[in-house]
């Protein structure tokens, strides 16, 4: 594939079908993610993939926990709605006013408490107390991560919702306390679901750029 088809072809998938990824295309895509710069190369991310018996224990749990009604409480703290930029808030608003336009509200929540229904979940963290730059070299690496998965043919959506019960995932995963769980990123193969058909918008370009 054309670089510029594989980043078209990117765009988070939130329900999978039942199909397993191959552990050798998951080890594959991070081999591949792992070409991403970081700052003096100090690499300071790592990736736990979970994925059959240890998923479904980590599944269970959460659709346990979302249906009790447990906040989360993530390592990286969301920042309340209203501390958002008004850029974000006008984004996020418009993005869920046509999620809920499109009856996909209810179906999306119900997907997500399931982990999407993804045969494998890759968890991204740092060291906790890292620099800014550490962070910033996450999220060049997760971006690394989703396309080099679209490249193999595997879909994706990463989500803060995947690591709101960080504890969780230490027990089942053994991811040590000095670790903090950034990111969560569900991979597989896309159900044919109306959810999926589902496309996000992007502002202007001139909103964001500036050419001097
Ligand atoms: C750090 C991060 C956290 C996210 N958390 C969630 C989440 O919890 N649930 C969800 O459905 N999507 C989540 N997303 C996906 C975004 O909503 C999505 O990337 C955005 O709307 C753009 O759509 P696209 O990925 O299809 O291009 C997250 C994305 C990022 C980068």
């Amino acid at each position: 594939m054309e670089f510029r088809d594989v980043l078209l072809s990117r765009r988070s998938i939130r329900h999978f079908d039942g199909r397993p990824v191959p552990v050798e295309l998951l080890r594959a895509v991070v081999e591949d993610a792992q070409h991403a710069p970081s700052w003096v190369n100090a690499q300071e991310w790592k990736v736990w993939i979970a994925t059959g018996e240890k998923l479904e224990a980590i599944r269970r749990e959460y659709a346990r926990m979302t249906a009790e009604g447990v906040k989360g409480y993530a390592d990286f703290t969301p920042a309340h709605r209203d501390q958002w930029s008004a850029m974000a808030q006008d984004n996020m608003k418009t993005f869920s006013e046509r999620r809920i336009a499109a009856g996909l509200l209810e179906v999306k929540e119900a997907s997500q408490a399931q982990l999407f229904h993804a045969p494998a979940v890759a968890y991204l963290t740092v060291p906790k107390g890292a620099s800014l730059w550490a962070v910033l070299d996450l999220g060049g690496f997760e971006q690394t991560l989703l396309l080099a998965a679209a490249a193999r043919g595997i879909a994706s959506v990463p989500a803060y919702n995947l690591v709101k019960y960080p504890d969780v995932l230490r027990r089942e995963l053994g991811i040590p306390q000095c670790d903090a769980l950034a990111v969560g990123i569900a991979l597989g193969y896309p159900a044919a679901v109306p959810l999926n058909d589902f496309r996000s918008t992007r502002r202007p370009v001139d909103d964001i750029l500036t050419i001097v």
